[in-house]
């Protein structure tokens, strides 16, 4: 974080998957912590996990309701979301109260204290897309009111909601399109691909692929997504930006990937496509690239290893 160091940050969602790696890479940058977080989607071990870290203040509370940080803050990092299909589909209104709500009131933190703010928005803004790669300026093809409606609906107005701040109020927002990231950390039951089949693949149960495997997704490793993260923070760019690995990958090959690297007897189960589920996801990252000197560098199969080895290490119960 050569552009910026920050002393105090809050992290909003800092106990969940993406939340927790970036404490992390913050606390080692020597920045002070304080995750908020109401628990709904972390796994418990992450309380203790956290608890752990000097130079870390978890605090229970859901960011939907007005909260305050008492000293200093310089970063408001807005990372609280249900962000797993399996997540938003059992918490729809809490999602959508998250992506409003939440994000006001994580702005008004950011504005009380003058601090730069970064907003967690999602590929999933741009829906099922009619254009390929997705470049920041495509607007996207969404249902509003299909099963992923919440989700992507909360990304959105919660993006409209920075922007809005930045220009009534001069808060120094970012705005960060994350594409599908996976790694250590993750739930092996949160319905998303990677570690629906790592777990899978593990108990030698068939990966069940959805359709007919041939929809691709742009996975990027954990590390790679938190630089990108931390130097949108480090600037003073307002975004929005895509963080994302252009490498496009086939369900069906996602799945045989896995199958290779556990070594698994596991076979592939071609089950029924979920609703709206997009055919092809892939970040055009040119911005990225040009103003935030940033790009993926892990590949896929050096980052498959890494989060099996993770999920052998603890084979998650959650
Ligand atoms: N992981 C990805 O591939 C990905 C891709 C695009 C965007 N994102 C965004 O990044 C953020 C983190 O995603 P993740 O994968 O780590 O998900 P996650 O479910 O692991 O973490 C989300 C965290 O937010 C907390 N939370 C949810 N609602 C809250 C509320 N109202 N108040 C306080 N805490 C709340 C949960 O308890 C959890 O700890 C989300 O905003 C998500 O939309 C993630």
């Amino acid at each position: 974080m050569d552009g910026r160091p920050f002393r105090h940050a809050v992290v909003t969602g800092g106990a969940g998957f993406l939340g927790s790696h970036l404490c992390d890479a913050l606390l080692a940058q020597d920045t002070e912590v304080t995750c908020v977080d109401d628990l709904s989607t972390a796994p418990p071990e992450h309380v203790t996990l956290l608890s752990d870290r000097p130079g870390l203040t978890l605090v229970r509370a859901n960011v939907n309701e007005p909260f305050e940080v008492t000293h200093d803050v310089d970063l408001v990092l807005h990372f609280a979301s249900p962000a797993s299909p399996a997540d938003y589909l059992r918490l729809p209104l809490h999602t959508l109260e998250t992506g409003s709500l939440g994000t006001r009131n994580a702005l008004a933190l950011a504005r009380e204290h003058g601090a730069r703010f970064v907003l967690a928005s999602t590929s999933e803004v741009y829906g099922d897309p009619l254009e390929h790669p997705q470049q920041e300026n495509y607007w996207g093809n969404v249902n509003p009111v299909g099963p992923r409606g919440v989700y992507d609906e909360a990304k959105r107005f919660g993006e409209a909601m920075t922007v809005a701040e930045a220009e009534v109020n001069g808060t120094d927002t970012g705005i960060v399109r994350l594409f599908n990231t996976y790694g250590p950390r993750m739930r092996g039951h949160d319905g998303r691909a990677v570690p629906t089949f790592i777990r899978q693949a593990l108990a030698g149960e068939p990966l069940t692929v959805t359709g007919d495997g041939g929809q691709t997704r742009s996975l990027a490793y954990v590390s790679d997504t938190v630089a990108g993260v931390l130097a949108m923070a480090a600037s003073d760019l307002r975004g929005p930006v895509n963080i994302g690995n252009p490498d496009e990958i086939s369900m069906r090959e996602l799945a045989e990937t896995v199958i290779r690297l556990t070594g698994s007897p596991s076979t592939v189960r071609l089950v029924d496509r979920p609703a709206d589920d997009p055919m092809v996801r892939r970040p055009d990252i040119t911005l990225a690239r040009g103003k935030l000197q940033w790009q993926p560098v892990v590949e896929a199969d050096e980052g498959l290893a890494r989060t099996i080895a993770w999920f052998r290490d603890h084979r998650p119960a959650g």
